[in-house]
């Protein structure tokens, strides 16, 4: 049976690693739909354009190629927050629509994660999650990931960050982040990576168990 699995959430959640772990567990394809929005806002750059110019982005997802989105340079929290800002035009996530629905409609299903995966992409998954942390402990992950990386960061800088971006995409009025009605919720504030994915891992085995 087809086995479609919506995860969705804000920034540092969590809900990445979750995806591409229970992809790989059941040998699913995954897909990040969050690169389509970075790959747009790099796009419209690269172009010299505006990333408030509704026409330009609009242009740039219609035009997007699947092996654009495999771009170290879309990683970060700054192509994050140039992804959040071309995404609240209905315009641009008309455009990337069908390309998610494409992705979605394998034979034996497929893991998205986003913020609309499960409310407007894939209304129909048979699993939809909704992940959540505290705003600090997102910021804390981001800390950690930065200073990782040898890069000097203010924390104070990220959480601002995070709140910002969270602001813009729950407050836009185009498929805003929202969990569906019938989606499962995770809080990953207090566990490590391996306890969230066990979480989940138990909440979708219950699903899939009792559809
Ligand atoms: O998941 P991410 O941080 O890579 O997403 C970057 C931005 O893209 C996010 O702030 C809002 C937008 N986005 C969206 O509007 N809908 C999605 N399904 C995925 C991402």
């Amino acid at each position: 049976m087809t086995l479609i699995i919506a995860i969705d959430g804000p920034a540092a959640s969590g809900k990445g690693t979750l995806a591409r772990r229970i992809a790989a567990h059941f040998g699913l394809a995954w897909l990040d739909t969050g690169l389509l929005y970075r790959a747009v806002a790099r796009d419209v750059l690269a172009n010299g354009g505006d990333l408030d110019d509704v026409i330009a982005a609009a242009e740039a997802a219609r035009v997007i190629e699947a092996q654009s989105l495999d771009d170290p340079g879309l990683r970060g929290p700054k192509a994050g927050d140039a992804a959040s800002i071309v995404a609240k035009f209905p315009e641009v996530r008309a455009a990337l629509l069908d390309y998610q629905r494409a992705f979605a409609a394998q034979e034996a299903g497929a893991v998205l994660d986003g913020r609309d995966i499960g409310t407007v992409v894939c209304p129909n998954a048979r699993v939809k999650v909704f992940v959540t942390a505290s705003d600090e402990a997102r910021a804390q992950r981001r800390f950690l990931e930065h200073l990782g990386r040898g890069e000097a960061v203010s924390y104070d800088d990220l959480l601002a960050d995070i709140r910002r971006r969270d602001a813009r995409d729950s407050g836009r009025s185009a498929a805003p982040m929202l969990a569906a009605a019938d989606a499962l919720h995770l809080d990953t504030t207090h566990l490590d990576a391996d306890q969230a994915f066990e979480a989940i891992m138990q909440l979708i085995a219950a699903r899939v168990a009792g559809n």
